[in-house]
């Protein structure tokens, strides 16, 4: 090594030491008199120091050339500081240097390469490189890291292998749009890139490796946004001779060893929640249980007063705001702006205040009386002091709205603490959505899930009744992962696809092989996998999981530091097979 030691280890008890070490200038301080030079390397900052009158003089000039960035190595001895500065490991000692060598001089950073930067998002990702020399972004890497380590230990305990699976593949329905790559030697042909590798571990589960895992790049061409990027990594995981219940526990079983390796967490028993009472009390399949809140229906409550809003309403649901009765009218207004949004689409917002003396206040007083109010306040269990929201309208569209609300009016009161974890399983998801557009039923989760035994009698009359064997975790109101149990049958399967739309003869085209398969000896089986970016987003305390992705796209799936995706030449155009229509030539 070029090195004694790192420039995060030195202490009090090496004092006296000759040392050797290696590393970028992070700052340099010139007094006169006396100059400072810290050096920083992935595992720490060591402090050097120059005196005038005690260091040689062509010393302190030839540090005085050092600039930030440059990768020097130095000689030295360790010796006590003076003023010792108890914020950093090494506070206490510094290097009186007798030699210094410039391994590579460097330019002058685009941004502060320290904790806080004045580079803006893109100045970062286009020199990334340099944005991980960043001692926060360092770390976001480093529990990355644990994490992966920490997961690899916990599966491998439990008899999980790894095993790797194709990315040249055929497309796999997940949801969402496929990443394809032209075939040279398949004229006209095209590979996907995997959105999962679902039908693989259903695959190596026929072939007997009843514990599967790995930790796997997915591909998914779909909108961005702060939780998504198109390449992500997920746990995915598949066990065989399971039923959902096992899946479950073993899951369970994992994220409680997280917590507690990482933060020190006991988690306790998981809360399960159904599909059906998460939409009822959160209008939403992820709600973010930190902060109670819950919606409260008022059908009974409100019809036939005369306020029409309610009475043509499909329903009329509110959440009470403990404590926020203060708010202004200009608050009011606030929120009812933000309801109204187009994104989230509300058409107006009733409020009703519970005063000191226990009356009730609403902004609809013309239509109900004290008394229906005070039913109201029953209703919410709101004591004085609290603020009753109430949204009306669409069903699906009225939660989804009042979801908005709660979710803004936890983090306005400061309920949602990013040191506080909530999770929890929601089960019980419906097997089809209907989708708009295209006229048909689609898997809410994916064409391969089992439907409970117990409701595949609906599948001719009420398919949209039939609850799937599917199951996601939720923390914090983030889907950190989702599994089903599967259809591990060949007759089932193809009723599936059936129901899906597709002809017999696409449903072989497509999936054949994994049928086929299912005549084979398949054991009943299920897993799950996990967003592994938005599990380090969580347990890292951010918002966005670019955060934790070394080389992250941007919101338009752009990497700005290599400037992918880019136009490719002619020549490979051709021996693709491809010819470029409507497209400027740049
Ligand atoms: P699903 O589609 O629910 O299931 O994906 C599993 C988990 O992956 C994470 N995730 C993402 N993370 C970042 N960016 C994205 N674009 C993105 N999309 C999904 C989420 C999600 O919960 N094959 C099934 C799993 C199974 O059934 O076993 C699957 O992929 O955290």
């Amino acid at each position: 090594m070029l090195r004694s030691h790192t420039c995060g280890e030195l202490r009090l008890d090496n004092v006296g030491e000759e040392v050797i070490l290696t590393g970028w200038v992070q700052r340099l301080r010139d007094k006169g008199g006396m100059l400072w030079v810290d050096m920083r390397d992935r595992y720490g900052i060591t402090q050097l120091t120059y005196e005038e009158g005690i260091t040689p003089q062509n010393l302190i000039d030839q540090a005085r050339t050092l600039g930030r960035e440059y990768v020097i190595r130095v000689v030295g001895k360790v010796v006590e500081r003076y003023s010792k500065n108890d914020k950093i490991p090494t506070g206490a000692i510094e290097i009186v240097v007798h030699k210094l060598e410039v391994l590579n001089p460097a330019k002058l950073p685009p941004f502060l390469i320290e904790d806080e930067t004045d580079g803006g998002d893109d100045l970062r990702m286009k020199y990334r490189y340099l944005d991980l020399r960043r001692t926060p972004v360092r770390r976001n890497l480093e529990l990355r890291h644990r994490m992966m380590r920490e997961t690899r230990n916990y599966l491998d305990q439990h008899y999980f292998i790894e095993v790797e699976t194709p990315v040249l593949i055929k497309s796999t329905p997940e949801g969402a749009r496929d990443f394809v790559v032209p075939s040279r030697m398949n004229p006209g042909e095209f590979y996907a890139l995997p959105q999962s590798p679902q039908t693989f571990k259903q695959l190596l589960m026929v072939s007997g490796f009843d514990r599967y895992y790995q930790i796997v790049k997915c591909f998914r061409d779909e909108d961005l946004r702060a939780d998504r990027q198109p390449e992500f990594t997920q746990i995915d995981c598949e066990m065989s001779f399971v039923k959902q219940e096992d899946v479950l526990n073993m899951f369970e079983g994992f994220i409680s060893y997280l917590f507690e390796k990482e933060k020190g967490i006991k988690l306790g028993k998981l809360p399960r929640m159904t599909y059906a009472d998460a939409m009822k009390y959160y209008g939403s399949d992820k709600p973010d249980t930190r902060f109670d809140m819950r919606f409260v229906e008022l059908n009974h409550l409100v019809k036939n007063k005369g306020f029409k809003v309610f009475d043509d309403a499909e329903l009329v649901v509110g959440i009470n705001a403990k404590g926020a009765a203060y708010y202004t009218r200009k608050q009011l207004d606030e929120l009812t702006d933000f309801v109204k949004r187009p994104q989230i689409g509300a058409t107006g917002l009733v409020y009703a205040r519970v005063n000191e003396d226990g009356s009730i206040k609403s902004s609809v007083d013309k239509f109900y009386s004290p008394d229906d109010l005070q039913h109201w306040g029953s209703a919410f269990h709101a004591e004085r002091g609290d603020l009753i929201l109430i949204l009306a309208g669409n069903k699906d569209k009225t939660r989804k709205a009042l979801n908005e609300l709660r979710l803004e009016m936890g983090e306005r009161l400061g309920l949602r603490d990013k040191n506080v974890y909530s999770p929890l399983w929601v089960v019980d998801f419906p097997l089809l959505e209907w989708d708009e557009d295209s006229n048909r039923w689609h898997a809410m989760h994916h064409p391969f899930t089992s439907p409970k035994p117990e409701d595949i009698e609906l599948i001719d009359d009420r398919p949209g009744d039939i609850r799937a064997n599917a199951y996601d975790m939720v923390i914090n109101g983030v889907e950190v992962g989702g599994g089903s149990i599967r259809i591990h049958d060949r007759r089932l399967q193809e009723q599936m696809f059936t129901l899906l739309g597709f002809s017999h003869a696409e449903a072989e085209a497509q999936f054949g092989f994994l049928m086929n398969a299912f005549e084979y000896g398949a054991p009943p089986h299920g897993g799950i996998a996990f967003g592994f970016d938005r599990l380090c987003t969580l347990f890292g305390g951010s918002e966005s999981i670019r955060d934790y992705i070394a080389f992250p796209k941007n919101n338009s799936g752009r990497d700005v530091m290599i400037d992918a995706p880019s136009p490719i030449s002619d020549t490979q155009l051709n021996e693709l097979h491809i010819r470029m229509k409507n497209i400027p030539h740049q």
